[in-house]
């Protein structure tokens, strides 16, 4: 039993090893959706008795049969005919493994589209043909650029809409290549491909009438990302802390490097500090953890949830002050505001102490240095005064580096950890 466990385990970290997160963004409509759908079925990762069930329902709302469906939450997007929250699916290719987010197309969810990009190794943008860059287009590339993510690859959607024409494909790749390079996005080394998610030309299959377009298909060039695969240092977020007998568990989820037993380790802000006596997870006891893993470790010392826990080689940092992008999804926000600040599983109080540029999400472009205020969908970089907590710069730790503003128990912003703490 013991050796099935440890064996399958290991099959799964050898999976999770090889899995690339791929996040889909563009605007309304340029067929996000119908895209993931096409992978799906071109890579045949969906059963045959789910495209009967789901050709089904597509009748029962009297629409045509569309990839847009596969989709896990499609019986709401059939309903409200758009995706209104993030999805994510697995599907494996004859090379690798992904896990694919869709990602909403309007304003209203771009914390959604925050919190969906923020795992993502890569980022397919989807334009459409006929419509070129649109409002959202823009904005999207402004969180990518926000959240670090360097591989871009842009999808030229619905080219059967205009008829496969090369001309009109270089019209819309010149446009797109004019706003990524006002993020600073180096477009002379990404790749633009021509697609139609609907027929499946240059997703899985190559096309014969795109023939003027000789680089890789869609799937060829996710084959082709290589992941950064470098060290991080122990991360361990708190949930909850149980006591059972006088033994006390400290139960909570390894977000970035190894937790093993016998390490010595400390807990911020709280500084308890101690010794890994045990892992404890559901099916039994481990001798270490990997990110992404929920377990209990057992402690002595007073530990809340919130705390977050590293060894005391490299600890976390308490930060009551960091700088912080992010982007406002209120009526406005002045300097010398008051919130509550969340990040991993700590909610803390905070104030706006200086807002140090006003940026547009459309354009990435700074508006106003030093602004009083900022307002709806504006983006800025904020500096943040807090009650101690330990966040972590996103492009160290993207777990522990985005956070959500919150007034009056509403979501008002979303951002990521530019600095900290100062
Ligand atoms: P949101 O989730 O609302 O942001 O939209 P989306 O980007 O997911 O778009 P979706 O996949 O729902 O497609 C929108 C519309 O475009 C649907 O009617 C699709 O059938 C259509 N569409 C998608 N891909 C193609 C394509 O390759 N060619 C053509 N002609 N139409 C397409
Ligand atoms: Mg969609």
């Amino acid at each position: 039993m013991e050796d099935k466990l440890v064996e399958e385990r290991e099959v799964f970290l050898e999976g999770r090893k090889m899995n690339t997160n791929v996040v889909l963004v563009g605007h309304v409509d340029h067929g996000k959706s119908t895209l993931i759908g096409r992978l799906l079925y071109d890579s045949e990762s969906i059963m045959d008795d789910r495209v009967e069930e789901i050709q089904k329902l597509a009748e029962e709302y009297k629409r045509r049969f569309e990839f847009a469906y596969f989709l896990d939450s499609f019986e709401d997007e059939l309903k409200e005919e758009r995706t209104i929250d993030t999805v994510s699916l697995m599907f494996k290719s004859k090379k690798n493994y992904y896990t694919i987010t869709d990602v909403p197309g309007h304003k209203e969810f771009i914390k959604n589209m925050l919190t969906g990009a923020s795992h993502a190794d890569v980022a397919v943008l989807v334009v459409s043909a006929e419509e070129g860059v649109q409002e959202q287009t823009g904005r999207h590339m402004f969180l990518l650029k926000m959240l670090g993510i360097k591989q871009v690859f842009v999808v030229v959607n619905k080219m059967d809409a205009v008829d496969y024409n090369k001309e009109k494909f270089e019209t819309v790749k010149k446009q797109i290549s004019e706003l990524l390079n006002s993020f600073d996005y180096r477009t002379e080394e990404m790749l633009f491909i021509p697609v139609s998610a609907i027929e499946g030309d240059n997703i899985y299959h190559r096309s014969e009438e795109l023939d003027w377009y000789e680089g890789p298909t869609l799937i060829e060039a996710l084959d082709g990302v290589t992941l950064e695969g470098k060290e991080k240092p122990l991360r361990f977020v708190v949930q909850d802390v149980y006591e059972v007998d006088g033994e006390r568990t400290i139960v909570g989820r390894v977000e970035s490097g190894m937790l093993r037993k016998g390490d010595k380790v400390i807990f911020k802000p709280t500084s308890v500090n101690g010794e890994i006596e045990k892992i404890e997870v559901f099916e039994g006891e481990l001798e270490e953890a990997v990110a992404g893993d929920c377990v209990g470790i057992v402690i002595n010392g007073e530990v809340n949830r919130g705390d977050v826990c590293g060894v005391v080689e490299n600890p976390p940092l308490a930060a009551e002050k960091f700088l912080g992008e992010a982007v406002l999804l209120d009526k406005y926000l002045k300097k010398g505001a008051r919130l509550e600040l969340r990040c991993g599983t700590a909610k803390v109080r905070c104030e706006v102490k200086e807002i140090k540029e006003k940026i547009n999400s459309e354009t990435g472009e700074v508006m106003e240095k030093y602004p009083k205020e900022i307002n709806e969908h504006d983006a800025a970089t904020i500096v943040f005064a807090t009650e101690p907590l330990v966040v972590e710069k996103f492009v160290d730790v993207p777990e522990l580096g985005r956070f959500v503003l919150v007034k009056n128990g509403r979501s008002i912003g979303a951002g990521v950890v530019l600095d900290a703490p100062l």
